[in-house]
């Protein structure tokens, strides 16, 4: 664990290697390559938020998209991603190779997604002579950073990748004076503080993903944290060779620090407005289960055999 930022020093070969675009990226020598997502307005992905002049953590960077953007707007910027594959839990289904064996997973996935991914974000980096920082940590080392915050910290689209977002949301809000953005992720349209599967569990390719968060439960994350929560409305377009290109829309989660500037004058654009869909029926939580003590509290138990 470092206790500040461990900066990559640039990677200077990326433009000659391998990359996969998650992004589609428009440089300014006129080359654009096609990425497998292509995002037409980021001011409308971030709800309209302004970062010029600000510092920037741009958390889940992928080939940069966003931290170029917000470079663009006047913003200091520094990316981060996962340092290592072991970072990406996936759903264990007896079928799946991240399950059967996570060696040779890892391998695969290093070789032909995580080190090709950065390339793009580094070879953007060049195109764009960006000034951009970029550093790979755990997302636990983030609360490992004691002197370290950033104005605005981005987490565009990752919620839904991580086995323990709320812990992750924390790390994020530790380390943003003024705001956490949370592009692009879709939210449960209830009250009740609830996460829930993404999938039915029943496809055992579809293993990259996790939770959906409800408002009820981001609002009160982040009003435990000293920040309001508002929703704007975020698109972006889907290329496969499967499907083709779709459009897809979805809420972006704008978290703005209490007491601060920001707080006091961001207003959300009536054009980005975010209409929740109709509530979903309440989830009925039992009234009558006497609270219990956790395993480790609980006289003559044995580990293991006490719920958590
Ligand atoms: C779906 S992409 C979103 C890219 C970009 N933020 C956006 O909004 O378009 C998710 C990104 O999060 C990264 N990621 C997923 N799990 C992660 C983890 N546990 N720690 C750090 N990064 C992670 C992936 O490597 C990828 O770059």
């Amino acid at each position: 664990m470092s206790t500040q930022p461990n900066y990559e020093n640039p990677w200077e070969e990326a433009q000659n290697n391998r990359s996969y675009w998650y992004h589609t990226m428009a440089f300014p020598d006129g080359e654009t390559i096609r990425g497998s997502w292509t995002i037409e307005d980021f001011d409308q992905y971030i709800g309209g938020y302004d970062l010029s002049g600000k510092t920037v953590l741009d958390i889940g960077t992928a080939s940069g998209f966003l931290a170029f953007s917000a470079e663009k707007r006047g913003a200091q910027v520094t990316g981060l991603d996962a340092a290592s594959i072991d970072e990406f839990r996936h759903v264990p289904f007896s079928d799946s190779l991240s399950y059967k064996d996570i060696r040779q997973f890892k391998d695969v996935w290093t070789r032909d997604n995580l080190i090709p991914i950065k390339n793009s974000w580094w070879h953007a980096w060049a195109k764009n002579n960006s000034k951009a920082k970029c550093v790979y940590a755990p997302m636990p080392e983030l609360y490992e950073w004691p002197e370290q915050m950033f104005d605005v910290v981005m987490a565009g689209a990752i919620v839904e990748h991580l086995s323990e977002p709320v812990f992750a949301i924390g790390a994020w809000a530790r380390l943003a004076r003024e705001a956490v953005l949370i592009p692009f992720t879709d939210v449960i349209p209830v009250d009740d503080l609830i996460m829930r599967p993404i999938t039915p569990l029943d496809n055992s390719k579809i293993n990259y993903v996790w939770w959906h968060l409800s408002r009820g439960l981001y609002n009160k994350i982040f009003n435990n944290l000293g920040f309001d929560v508002h929703y704007t409305l975020a698109q972006a377009e889907h290329h496969d060779d499967v499907n083709g290109s779709t459009i897809a829309k979805r809420p972006s989660i704008i978290a703005v620090r209490r007491g601060t500037e920001a707080h006091r004058t961001f207003k959300v654009d009536p054009s980005l407005t975010f209409t929740m869909p109709e509530p979903e029926p309440a989830v009925q939580v039992p009234q009558d289960t006497p609270a219990r003590r956790p395993w480790w509290q609980r006289r003559g138990s044995s580990s293991g055999s006490g719920s958590h």
